[in-house]
């Protein structure tokens, strides 16, 4: 199995979806060894109830050079092979793209290249794709390289725009309907390539 690290900033529900993945038997390629926020976050609480690692590197606390720092170090000594973002809002040091090239996953929830890129994260890109009047969204997941939101797409999931849709409403069918179900399979795809290249 291939020993992985989910960095996140926020609620974690895209975790909870991994981690219930895992538990199902649906990864059989991956296991989440280590949950990494880059600030106070309920989904480290989330990692605690399923017994998995938690661990806090306080981006604002440490100044970006101690956290890049930090960050590649508590990776390295967990021996993590794939890293997934997942709802992670800082920018992921250089240190880390090039030490994980091919390696890094990232969730994004909309079809891009639509409403992606600096500035579009959470309720923004929804409340972006409500202004523009889209009648189809969805979400994606994708390789990262330095480009925000710029790596190889992996799996792109539609879903439908309502009458009505305020962008917390929206946000919750992107995530039930498409974000939920591309991450932990876009994690065993890129799994299985790890363990296939080690073999
Ligand atoms: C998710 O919708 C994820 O796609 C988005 O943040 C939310 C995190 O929710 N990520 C981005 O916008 C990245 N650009 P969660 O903490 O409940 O998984």
């Amino acid at each position: 199995m291939v020993r992985t690290a989910v960095l996140v900033s926020g609620g974690g529900t895209n975790l909870e979806a991994l981690l219930a993945a895992e538990e199902h038997g649906l990864m059989p390629s991956v296991h989440i060894d280590l949950v990494v926020a880059d600030r106070e976050a309920y989904a480290l609480e989330r990692a605690r109830n399923h017994g998995r690692k938690g661990v806090l590197i306080d981006r604002k606390a440490l100044g970006m050079r101690r956290f890049s720092e930090k960050l590649m170090e508590t990776l390295r000594e967990n021996g993590i092979q794939l890293v997934i973002l997942a709802g992670f809002l800082s920018i992921l040091p250089q240190s880390v793209v090039d030490g994980y090239r091919d390696r890094i996953i990232n969730i994004h929830p909309s079809l891009i290249p639509s409403f992606c890129g600096k500035g579009f994260y959470g309720l923004k890109v929804h409340e972006a794709a409500l202004e523009r009047g889209v009648r189809i969204t969805g979400a994606t997941v994708h390789l990262v390289n330095e480009i925000p939101d710029g790596g190889r797409i992996l799996i792109q999931k539609a879903v439908e725009v309502r009458e009505g849709d305020t962008p917390e409403v929206l946000q919750k069918r992107v995530m039930e309907e498409a974000e939920w179900k591309i991450l932990p399979e876009a994690a065993e795809m890129i799994a299985e390539e790890i363990e296939n290249e080690s073999r």
